[in-house]
């Protein structure tokens, strides 16, 4: 019967894949992906979404995807960059306490607000938390975090703070160093570089200055990572192109 079972599970995720190959080299599928992410942002769609009864500033499936790899690598720590209301620090919260191994998520902000850090406080996974207010680049801020880190440490980090291409710079080249081998650094919103120019208007972020420009830099350089092909491809409405980044060494 065991058997049985796996063989059906294997077939099925053999077609999955097969799906998501044919899928990442349709040329329409991703326009009309980018589309659908440009028109939806005249609403702010990012918004929409609460977890735990507590905003979470993701696309759907960028959730269920960072939901995939806490579960496959089992981090001890989560470092994210970038709180607000602080559903995402929360949904974290949540998944170290299904994972069972006490983990702790460190959440940084340069400002939390009083009804946010509230609202942190009241839920019931706020054990799991420790939040940090100052700049994510200050060394300040990585000297606290660091003391958290322990020889095994598992480490993964999310950075989704200042979306400028400078700070995310500096952003990756400070965390990189905290992610540890299997683990992911997930460096977000670099969907604005395909976006149409001038389309934040009241922010810094455009074509050219951007998450995505940071992560391409680091790369070309960077060896120890690589870019989860799979998890991208299968996302196709995503904030984080190519910024699933697998440290490999
Ligand atoms: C996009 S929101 C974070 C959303 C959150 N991660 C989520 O998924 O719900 C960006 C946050 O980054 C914070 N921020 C901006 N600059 C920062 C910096 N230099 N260091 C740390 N946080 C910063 C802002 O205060 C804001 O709360």
């Amino acid at each position: 019967m065991k058997n049985t079972k796996s063989k059906v599970l294997k077939n099925f995720q053999k077609r999955v894949e097969k799906n998501i190959k044919l899928m990442s080299s349709d040329r329409e599928l991703k326009r009309k992906s980018l589309d659908w992410m440009v028109h939806a942002d005249k609403y702010k769609y990012t918004y929409n979404y609460r977890w735990m009864g507590i905003p979470v500033i993701k696309f759907p499936n960028d959730i269920v995807a960072l939901q995939e790899i806490i579960w496959k690598v089992k981090p001890d720590i989560i470092i994210e960059t970038g709180i607000a209301h602080g559903g995402s620090i929360i949904f974290s919260a949540t998944m170290m306490e299904l994972i069972g191994n006490q983990g702790l998520v460190i959440g940084v902000d340069i400002d939390i607000r009083k009804h946010n850090r509230i609202e942190i406080e009241k839920s019931k996974f706020n054990k799991s938390i420790k939040m940090i207010e100052g700049s994510s680049v200050s060394q300040k801020t990585i000297k606290i975090i660091k003391n958290f880190i322990k020889k095994d440490t598992k480490v993964m980090v999310f950075l989704d703070s200042n979306h400028t291409y400078s700070h995310v710079k500096k952003e990756i080249e400070l965390y990189s160093k905290l992610v540890t081998k299997n683990s992911y650094l997930v460096v977000e919103d670099s969907f604005s570089e395909f976006f149409p120019k001038n389309h934040f208007k009241n922010r810094p972020v455009d074509v050219g200055n951007n998450p995505m420009i940071a992560i391409k830099e680091f790369l070309k350089k960077n060896k120890n990572f690589k870019i989860d092909r799979k998890l991208n491809d299968k996302l196709s409405i995503t904030e984080t192109f190519d910024g699933y980044l697998k440290k490999i060494k």
